[in-house]
């Protein structure tokens, strides 16, 4: 029966840590673990490749774009388009603004809604995002919604950026992270904010470890489900 899979939410603002912290969380409990960032990036790179502009006027033909891609995660983390791995594409500060303007899309997210749904199976599921506990999995036993400052934020965006070699200033990308939190928390559908029953955890001045510690202390309380 789907609705005994277990499911932990992680929703929160961008570069607030959810995907290191989900993916720590669903490795320690050998759950399954739904990147649903990737799915609108990988959105936003298709739309882009097929020449399609990402705003209202074309977001139906957005949508029947998704019906059509072929997309993998593969078990240590890569993220197939069509046989392509395009995890690093996916991942430049480029992708992550047209990620967000697909978003806004009503259409878009409506065709990626059975797709994270899909994700659901035995023995559990980690889904990091930003409307995982209020849209897609309303009725999850725990609901965490991570912050961190923004000026924490940015810097360790830049930390990972200046690692990986790809150049960047900590103000722009504050003004980036910004601009997108300010979108994604005011658009109309599916807005990121916490849900009523989630449990905030402020990832400030918390080491990953600390933070997924946090996270399964809480998972452990809500036995049975774990
Ligand atoms: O988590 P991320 O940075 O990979 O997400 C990229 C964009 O996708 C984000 O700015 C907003 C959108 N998004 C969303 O609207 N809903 C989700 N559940 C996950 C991401």
């Amino acid at each position: 029966v789907p609705g005994s899979v277990p499911v932990i939410c992680v929703d929160g603002p961008t570069a607030s840590g959810k995907g290191t912290v989900a993916s720590a969380v669903a490795a320690a409990l050998g759950y399954h673990l739904l990147d649903s960032g990737a799915l609108y990036r990988i959105t936003g790179l298709a739309a882009t490749r097929a020449g399609i502009p990402i705003d209202a006027d074309h977001a139906g033909q957005i949508a029947a774009l998704i019906a059509q891609l072929d997309i993998t995660f593969t078990p240590d983390q890569r993220v197939l388009l069509d046989g392509e791995d395009i995890s690093l594409a996916i991942r430049s500060e480029e992708a992550g603004m047209n990620a967000s303007l697909g978003s806004a899309l009503p259409a878009v997210r409506q065709a990626l809604v059975q797709m994270q749904h899909d994700f659901r199976q035995l023995p559990g599921l980690v889904a990091d995002g930003r409307d995982m506990g209020t849209v897609i999995f309303p009725l999850a036993p725990l609901k965490i919604y991570l912050t961190a400052s923004a000026a924490q934020r940015a810097q360790r965006r830049h930390k990972q950026l200046i690692e990986k070699g790809i150049p960047a200033t900590i103000a722009d990308l504050r003004a980036d992270l910004e601009a997108r939190d300010a979108r994604d928390m005011n658009r109309a559908t599916a807005p990121l904010q916490a849900a009523q029953d989630a449990l905030l955890l402020d990832n400030s001045d918390i080491t990953v470890e600390e933070a997924v510690a946090q996270v399964l202390a809480w998972w452990e309380k809500r036995q049975p489900f774990a």
